[in-house]
């Protein structure tokens, strides 16, 4: 049986098309293509899939992308988009409208086997590109306990983090990731109530920020997307948790304003968040903050 096409409903499609206003002709860099759905709506306007870089660290996104978008003309590229933008830096090529859509797809919650899921037992993996070395077994079962609370306080902002790295260090070694929810779920005294978020969600977040330098590669990424873009070229940012958009949040303010060396105008006062009914028909897109600012 053919193997089926991994999904991912893009969020906030109609309110990315608004912010980059996408004209014919125009060139496009998405730094976090997925699967393709805001890369296709945007080509699908500009008509100019030559004019078009998609990157992403995942293997399977990236078969995707060639299944989709191969024959096209579009620059695919299998990298973190710290070096993609290295590398365009190097073409000094500069783009209309430049899109990053940050964080995991939901192909990557929906496989067990990545590991990125606490509600069935996985590998303890969390690596976006599978070509890199560290995954979450390394910090699980390699890191000190101060390290680990360290990790799971600042990325998971999570209140028992002492707690849940000791629990960690103590039932050591810890093989999958059923197991180490369990040990988190203990040791942050947790008992099951209905709505309530599970209590290894902070954990996870933690160390899948860890394994994958999700907030280095962001903060050390922002400045080279400004120097991508063109002159009057637009930038759309969508982070899913508070860590990733007050990064994004300081950023776009430093560099808009009322100076006159400012290069930017901010498009978005507010974070634009999803409406109420793509919440109803994709939950994902609940804490999604859309920010976009143009170059003057
Ligand atoms: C939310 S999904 C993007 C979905 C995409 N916009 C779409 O419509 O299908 C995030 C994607 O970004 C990729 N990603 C996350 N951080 C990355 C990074 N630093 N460099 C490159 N890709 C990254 C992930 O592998 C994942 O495929």
């Amino acid at each position: 049986m053919p193997k089926s096409e991994p999904t991912h409903q893009p969020v906030l499609i109609r309110e990315v098309l608004e912010y980059l206003d996408p004209k014919t002709g125009q060139s496009y860099l998405d730094l976090t293509a997925g699967y393709g759905g805001h890369a296709a709506a945007i080509l699908s306007a500009t008509k100019a899939p030559e004019e078009a870089a998609l990157v992403d660290r995942d293997d399977n996104a990236i078969e995707t992308l060639r299944r989709k978008f191969g024959k096209s003309g579009a620059l695919i590229v299998h990298s973190e988009f710290l070096s993609a933008l290295e590398r365009l830096a190097g073409e000094s090529r500069r783009f209309d409208m430049i899109l990053a859509d940050l964080g995991v797809s939901s192909p990557h919650l929906e496989d067990s086997g990545r590991g990125f899921s606490f509600n069935a037992p996985g590998p303890l993996d969390m690596r976006m590109d599978r070509r890199q070395a560290m995954d979450a077994g390394q910090i699980v079962n390699g890191y000190s306990e101060a390290e680990l609370a360290d990790i799971i306080r600042r990325y998971g902002e999570e209140p028992k983090a002492v707690a849940i790295a000791r629990a960690i260090v103590r039932a050591r070694p810890i093989t999958d990731t059923g197991q180490l929810a369990t040990i988190i779920a203990r040791a942050a005294g947790f008992r099951a109530r209905r709505g309530k978020t599970h209590p290894a969600t902070r954990t996870f977040q933690a160390i899948r920020i860890a394994v994958n330098d999700e907030l280095g590669q962001l903060e050390r990424s922002l400045p080279l997307m400004l120097d991508r873009l063109s002159a009057g070229g637009r930038l759309a940012i969508i982070s899913f948790h508070s860590l990733e958009d007050r990064l994004v949040k300081r950023f776009l303010a430093e560099h808009s304003g009322n100076t006159y060396d400012a290069r930017l105008k901010l498009l978005t006062k507010r974070p634009i968040t999803a409406s109420h009914d793509e919440i109803v028909s994709n939950p994902r897109a609940r804490s999604a903050k859309l920010r976009a600012a143009q170059q003057k």
